[in-house]
């Protein structure tokens, strides 16, 4: 058996992870932290909180006692960290809690690991570590890191940190860096489901600026397999690019989103633009697939329709997250644009 502690696995990504490890892995027990923040939602995991190899606990990764407790009671062997404050709109009305938990709260997680002589602690990064492409060019392993957001600055500080524990200390680790992931149980203030939601209840899509800003789309089960590739084959010490090869404007995939819906394009509502930003991001992905035989399993145009399905037949999951504070927050961030 092996065991295994994911932290933000209530997420979007990290339960995604949870229920593929679950279903896939027959040999692999995952306890998982997850403080359950706005984003964290157990309605995730439904089928899975019973689960015999699943073991849900409530807290926080800043936490030394309890990470160190859940690594001698489960006798953990890997670490992967999922768990951040992930949104940059967020991040530059509150950047406070971008440090306290991708920051400091990936140090407790290092130090424990370290104290307790944890085999592999995966890093779950990002391709804005990397900064912004102009119109030409990807981003590889070796571009030097330039963030340009709080949210990102706080994600290469802890991808910083990460290596300074491999080289200070020799801790076993790896670092992926992702583009742009959507698919089922994404919580709707990232741009695909909060089109899709909107669409469907016929309000208008905020397009930041021109709407030509450019991001590299993965369907999230195939950055999930990813990171499994990683855990299970991965030399220490390296770090992977993960992305799906689809560069899209924001445009033609809110517009694409109108014609599967079939809605106007007239609910495109362009507003005030991010401060700061990033124009286009790409990736290279091609050291995950040269050295790791990694392929994303869909195409965009296949992914964003099964996502779009998803979310249709999930309608009570849509309604329970979007009633409550997400109209306090919809309201605070949108009606100044
Ligand atoms: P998310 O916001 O949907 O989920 C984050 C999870 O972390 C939530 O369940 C939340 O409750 C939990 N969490 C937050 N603070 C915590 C703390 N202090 N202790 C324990 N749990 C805590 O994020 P996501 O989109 O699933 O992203 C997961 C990871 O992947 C993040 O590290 C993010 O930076 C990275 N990433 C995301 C994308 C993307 O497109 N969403 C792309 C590349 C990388
Ligand atoms: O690239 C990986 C990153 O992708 C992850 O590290 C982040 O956690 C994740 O949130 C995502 O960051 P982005 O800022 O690219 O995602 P977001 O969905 O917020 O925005 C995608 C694009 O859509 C971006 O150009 C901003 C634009 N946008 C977004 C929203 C929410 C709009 O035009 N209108 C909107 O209402």
């Amino acid at each position: 058996m092996r065991n295994i502690l994911v932290t933000g696995g209530a997420g979007f990504i990290g339960s995604n992870f949870v229920r593929m490890v679950l279903a896939e892995q027959p040999d692999c027990l995952v306890v998982n932290l997850d403080k359950l923040t706005y984003a964290g939602n157990l309605e995730n995991l439904a089928e899975y909180l019973e689960h015999e190899r699943h073991k849900f606990v409530h807290g926080d990764i800043g936490d030394a006692a309890l990470v160190e407790r859940l690594i001698d009671e489960y006798a953990i062997d890997a670490i992967v960290n999922f768990a951040a404050e992930s949104h940059v709109d967020r991040s530059i009305t509150g950047p406070k809690i971008f440090i306290d938990t991708n920051v400091s709260g990936t140090l407790t997680l290092l130090e424990a690991a370290r104290d307790k002589n944890i085999s592999r602690f995966v890093q779950v990064s990002t391709d804005e570590v990397y900064g912004s492409l102009g119109s030409e060019g990807m981003f590889t392993e070796q571009t030097p890191l330039s963030p340009n957001s709080p949210y990102s600055a706080s994600k290469a500080s802890a991808d910083h940190l990460v290596c300074a524990f491999g080289h200070t200390f020799g801790l076993p680790y790896n670092i992926t860096r992702c583009s742009n992931n959507y698919g089922q149980y994404q919580f709707p203030e990232k741009l695909i489901p909060l089109m899709i939601n909107n669409a469907v209840n016929d309000k208008d899509l905020p397009v930041y600026g021109d709407g030509m800003y450019v991001r590299d789309w993965l369907y999230v089960y195939d950055h999930c397999t990813a990171i499994w590739r990683v855990l299970e084959k991965a030399p220490s010490g390296e770090i992977y690019n993960v992305g799906g090869c689809n560069e899209k404007p924001n445009l033609e995939v809110i517009r694409l989103i109108l014609d599967h819906l079939g809605k106007p394009d007239s609910l495109i509502k362009y507003v005030k633009d991010r401060p700061g930003h990033d124009r286009r991001y790409a990736i290279d992905a091609s050291k995950m697939i040269d050295e790791l035989d990694w392929r994303p399993s869909v195409t965009f145009e296949e992914g964003i329709v099964k996502t779009m399905d998803w979310y249709l037949s999930n309608t009570t999951w849509l309604a329970n997250v979007v009633s409550g504070d997400y109209q306090k927050y919809y309201e605070t961030m949108y009606s100044g644009r």
